[in-house]
């Protein structure tokens, strides 16, 4: 355990409404596809219907000839694109480096081909249809089942997992699949883009403002100075939004083509084909352990599809190398092409599936071993991360497992399969620890503290819907010591100091730094002014005795009765605002500059399903999940991403799949009808604990991030409940009825 000395305030921690709650249940809150402009007009990408090949013909005459109609725009007239750059002090990310219309190859289904702008949406959508366009088809490669092309790349690896494999008394060797996923945020991706003769304005569908505007800057050719990214409020993402896809592009360079303002808002149609997806994988899982059920080996092989043009590999091994204590260990890693969009991150990339496979062979183990589980878990728990050496800077798996049997009520599972009933169903009890990643990203922030009473923070990150906006009014109630509401939280602008993406559930541990600091600073900017000023409490301090001292002014300033509150001094002083500004860095992170700690949040899933062999209905019935990711600064949106995740879980172990036809290479259930999600019906009681240790290696509050974790591992608890209830394994996602009907 690191320091555990700090003691953290009081605002931190509690389950404060979110601050940005009222905007939205009144319909004020902007989304990006709600700004309209004078003289906007409707972009609508024409879209390959071929999945491999070449254009051989672009005919638009008819669709230009539609009344309302203000451009056809192709590679003939759309105006030069650029790939963005690999630069080492720019560190811009795109995930399909090639721009849109760049060439004549198709290289997937949906790829844009051209763009039809009109006065109005609808006329805009008939005359992408009236685009003819040819093409020679060649057959796509879209297979489903993957076999690894070229060489496997080694992962983590110590001891010879190999031989220890071979000599170990129990043995379990499965291979484990995942399909492709694809995120449905509610929101669809748009773009709004206003060029002005110098300057782009876009308003984007983003989870990450400041590269996004780097990257369109490189994309479109133009200086950083010269785009500015706004992004207010998100339905969501999924990681689906975490880096630029090529409808801005298309927008941007529309806009800049016609001198107009353009909307671009995705079809549910492309969000299946042009803006990510999680990959399909397969794992070959090889454990092996002792007769006591101490694992001696842990192999992992695994493969992902990318596509054709871009490297994208799905992480599996993402938890493998900390989760348990093994001696000898192996990873490998390979990708395969398919005629598919570029994958990206979804929710708890890697991990996720990664854990399904591993956690589902470690209750094969068990059953193997013929031990409990949990009891399994406990006795494989590691004393420190036996990949680097390093001692884990909080990690308390043991503790979320005993919690949640002990809530679960664990004690009474009988192990036979299908040996608990309840009434004519049959009960499954599955149990799974997940992981996931905790770290910092640079971060820079400002704070004003005003005379009029209110505190402006600004930081160039967005809130995709989890609650950032809440987090940051937290952080500065905490340090100032005013009410949440006089604190106004400015984000979701690339124009504020540049702040991290919303992704990797990173954005809390890196906020605090840099907002924390920039509080400071702002109230030693002020106790130096009101020092300069008339006031005797101060005027023979220096500064350094000010800024020592500042930590309990601003406490005391929290309490009406006491202390002095800082708009009174700033009238004293006669100025309007004190400003303070932060930053952190993830540099503490970096293997170059040596890691202290191994920092991983952590978990544990119980969890019951209901199975009616009569009807063959599977029904998850009841989970009890317990978090170890820090000291949670608000336990209400906490929960909600804890809760969202488990239901998202339920959706990946029981219907979502994207399939893709043989012959066209498109998803053949591209829509909300035929892309299964768990709903509420699937949703089951949900009980969410959080052990709330602060991590204070990361920051002051010890916060990590909860936006992905409670995702890792739901599969496996769902696989395992399924066995233990049908007598069957299910190894590919996701479970079907079919599979069990073979019962
Ligand atoms: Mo998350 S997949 O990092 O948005």
């Amino acid at each position: 355990m690191a320091q555990e000395a700090n003691s953290v305030p009081a605002i931190i921690g509690t389950a404060v409404p979110r601050v940005d709650g009222p905007l939205k249940v009144s319909g004020s809150a902007k989304y990006t596809s709600d700004f309209h402009f004078p003289g906007m007009v409707y972009a609508v990408p024409a879209s390959s219907t071929i999945a491999k090949g070449r254009i051989t013909r672009i005919n638009s005459s008819e669709a230009e000839k539609m009344p309302g109609v203000l451009a056809i725009l192709s590679r003939e007239n759309i105006g030069k694109l650029y790939r963005p750059a690999p630069d080492p002090n720019d560190d811009v990310h795109v995930d399909e480096s090639r721009p849109p219309f760049e060439d004549d190859v198709i290289y997937y289904s949906g790829q844009y081909v051209a763009l039809a702008v009109a006065e109005t949406l609808e006329i805009a959508q008939a005359a992408a249809t009236a685009i003819q366009v040819s093409y020679e088809q060649e057959e796509p490669d879209v297979t489903e089942h993957l076999e690894l092309d070229g060489t496997a790349k080694p992962g983590s690896t110590r001891g010879d997992a190999e031989k220890a494999f071979q000599s170990a008394p129990v043995q379990i060797d499965q291979t484990y699949a995942t399909p492709v996923e694809t995120h449905n945020p509610i929101e669809l991706h748009a773009s709004v883009a206003i060029w002005d003769g110098a300057k782009f304005t876009l308003y984007e569908t983003t989870q990450g403002v400041t590269n996004h505007r780097d990257a369109m800057a490189q994309v479109l050719g133009v200086p950083k100075e010269n785009v500015q990214v706004i992004s207010l409020f998100l339905g969501s993402g999924f990681g689906g939004k975490l880096f630029p896809w090529a409808h801005s592009t298309l927008a941007a360079a529309a806009a800049r083509k016609l001198n107009r303002p353009v909307k671009l808002v995705l079809s549910r149609r492309s969000m299946f084909t042009n803006v990510g997806h999680r990959p399909s994988t397969q794992q070959r899982i090889r454990l092996s352990a002792t007769a006591d059920g101490k694992l001696v080996s842990l192999q992992q092989d695994y493969v992902n599809h990318t596509s054709i043009l871009d490297d994208f590999t799905e992480n599996c091994a993402e938890a493998t190398p900390h989760l348990y204590s093994v001696p000898n260990l192996k990873v490998t890693s390979g990708l395969t092409r398919r005629n598919v969009g570029t994958p990206t991150p979804m929710r708890g990339p890697g991990a996720v599936p990664g854990l399904f496979a591993i956690e589902s062979a470690m209750d094969e183990l068990a059953i193997k071993l013929n031990l409990d589980p949990v009891e399994l878990r406990h006795r494989n728990e590691p004393e420190k991360d036996e990949s680097t050496g390093l001692a884990f800077s909080s990690r308390h798996l043991v503790e979320c497992l005993k919690v949640g049997a002990e809530k679960f009520g664990w004690a009474n599972r009988t192990p036979g399969v299908g040996s608990m009933k309840q009434g004519d169903l049959i009960l499954g009890w599955g149990v799974a620890s997940c992981s996931w990643i905790a770290g910092r990203l640079d971060c820079e922030a400002n704070v004003q503290l005003r005379s009029d009473g209110f505190v402006r923070v600004a930081c160039g990150t967005q809130d995709i819907g989890t609650g950032t906006y809440t987090i940051l009014a937290q952080i500065v109630s905490t340090k100032i010591g005013v009410p949440l509401e006089r604190i106004q939280v400015v984000i979701g602008d690339s124009s504020l100091p540049a702040g991290p993406i919303s992704g990797g559930s990173l954005v809390t541990a890196s906020v605090i730094p840099a907002v924390s600091a920039a509080c400071d600073q702002a109230i030693a900017t002020l106790l130096f002014t009101a020092s300069k000023a008339a006031d005797s409490r101060f005027r023979d301090k220096t500064t350094e005795e000010l800024a020592l001292t500042s930590g309990k002014i601003h406490q005391k300033s929290s309490a009406p009765e006491s202390g002095i509150p800082y708009e009174l001094l700033l009238q004293k002083s006669n100025v309007r605002e004190a400003i303070g500004r932060g930053k952190s860095d993830m540099a503490f992170l970096d293997p170059s500059a040596k890691p202290t700690h191994s920092m991983h949040s952590y978990g544990a899933h119980f969890l019951e399903v209901t199975w009616d062999p009569e009807i063959a209905r599977l029904q998850v019935s009841r989970v009890v999940t317990v978090i170890d990711a820090g000291k949670i600064i608000n336990q209400r949106p906490a929960r909600n991403q804890i809760e969202g995740a488990i239901v998202m879980g339920i959706g990946m172990a029981l219907f979502e799949e994207t399939r893709y036809d043989a012959q066209t290479g498109h998803p053949v259930n591209s829509n909300l009808a035929d892309y299964c999600m768990a709903v509420h019906a699937d949703t089951p009681n949900i009980d969410v604990t959080f052990l709330d240790y602060p991590d204070f290696v990361l920051n002051e509050f010890g916060a990590r991030g909860v936006g992905e974790i409670g995702l890792a591992g739901i599969a496996a608890a769902i696989a395992s409940a399924v066995y233990h209830a049908t007598g069957v394994r299910i190894r590919k996602l996701p479970i079907v009825i079919e599979d069990l009907l073979k019962v």
